[in-house]
């Protein structure tokens, strides 16, 4: 069965989650976001990270020197040191959300809390969360327990997920990258839980991984059921699923290693067209709108822009993505349908 669409026009589309480092790195990578999306949710994970109000107000200038009329959103850290008075504060100068890294679990996690300090449901943040439901801010979660295996990261941690759900009603959390259907499973039943799926997540398992490092990030793409999940969900229209590409650009010489290679996909360049296949090939892209925009800008509270002024159109237009690019882009080498138009 031949889905292909000639087209489709997705109005204000939004990845709601994106590292774009700093400095060099930054201007080379951040026009990739802006050619494909008008709202992105900036991860606050820098060398030197995003802690404060001010940070992220600096970050956000910084980043839209280079891509004027790029819709940011930004995120600060939690570290232990972080307070409900900076949180109030961060609130003040329009930061929306607050990213969770368990220490150790990923790439610049080091800043992280360690989850054996934090008691069980993580206790020991009750003033921040409770601050953070009073303002409305979202608490982005990386739900990984770094110290058990691998493939079990983040199932393990959903059981203080829905512990922390259920102690703090009105806290909108948001279960960021979902590998697993165990994840998915959750969102349906917790309604102040949300999720986003990434692109990369919808057509790796596993078995892609292994031999690839390019397909390396964290967390883990899991097993063919777990996939089929993920699709099904960022096709059903659900309204507490999200995308956010989790593009994590690394430069080759440091992704290329042979030891100690950083985790992440570099899929800015990519995500959006690659998304368009994947709804196009089930024939559902009548529920593309839903998950890249309509989702976002009704959890994050963002001003919706004029009808046609930051739509994007992907057309049917099949090329190969390059393999010589630095950061190395996700699928290279391989043949997609839908192009930028
Ligand atoms: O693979 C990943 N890379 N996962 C993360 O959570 C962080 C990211 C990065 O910053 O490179
Ligand atoms: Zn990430």
């Amino acid at each position: 069965m031949d889905n292909r669409v000639e087209f489709v026009e997705i109005e204000q589309p939004c990845d709601m989650h994106v590292h774009l480092r700093e400095g060099e790195l930054l201007r080379s990578v951040v026009r990739d976001s802006a050619r494909s999306f008008d709202t992105i949710l900036v991860m606050p994970n820098t060398r030197r990270p995003i802690l404060t109000g001010k940070d992220a107000e600096d970050y956000r200038l910084e980043i839209t020197q280079w891509t004027p009329g790029l819709n940011v959103v930004s995120a600060i850290y939690l570290t232990p040191e972080t307070t409900p008075d900076l949180i109030e504060a961060a609130a003040k100068t329009g930061v929306k959300a607050v990213k969770f890294y368990p220490r150790g679990a990923t790439t610049n996690s080091g800043h992280g809390v360690r989850l054996e300090t934090l008691g069980d449901p993580w206790s020991a943040l009750e003033p921040v969360f409770d601050t953070m439901a009073q303002l409305d801010l979202i608490l982005c979660l990386h739900a990984e327990d770094p110290d058990v295996p691998l493939l079990e990261r983040e199932t393990r941690a959903l059981k203080t997920v829905t512990a922390l759900a259920t102690r703090h009603p009105r806290l909108r959390i948001v279960i960021e990258h979902a590998t697993t259907r165990a994840a998915i499973e959750v969102v349906h039943g917790w309604s102040n839980i949300w999720t986003t799926i990434t692109a990369h997540h919808l057509v790796l398992t596993t078995n892609d991984v292994v031999g690839n490092h390019h397909h390396l990030c964290m967390p883990v793409a899991k097993s063919e059921d777990d996939r089929r999940a993920l699709l099904d969900a960022s096709m059903s229209g659900h309204p507490r699923i999200l995308f956010g590409s989790d593009s994590a650009p690394h430069l080759n010489a440091t992704k290329n290693r042979a030891q100690g290679a950083p985790f992440g996909i570099y899929s800015a360049p990519v995500a959006l067209p690659l998304l368009v296949g994947v709804f196009a090939a089930y024939g559902r892209t009548d529920h593309l709108q839903q998950f890249v925009s309509d989702a976002a800008r009704e959890l994050y509270d963002i001003e919706r822009r004029p009808r046609g002024t930051t739509a994007r159109r992907v057309v049917y237009k099949p090329w190969t993505v390059p393999n010589d690019q630095d950061p190395h882009w996700f699928w290279a080498d391989r043949r997609l349908d839908y192009a930028l138009a």
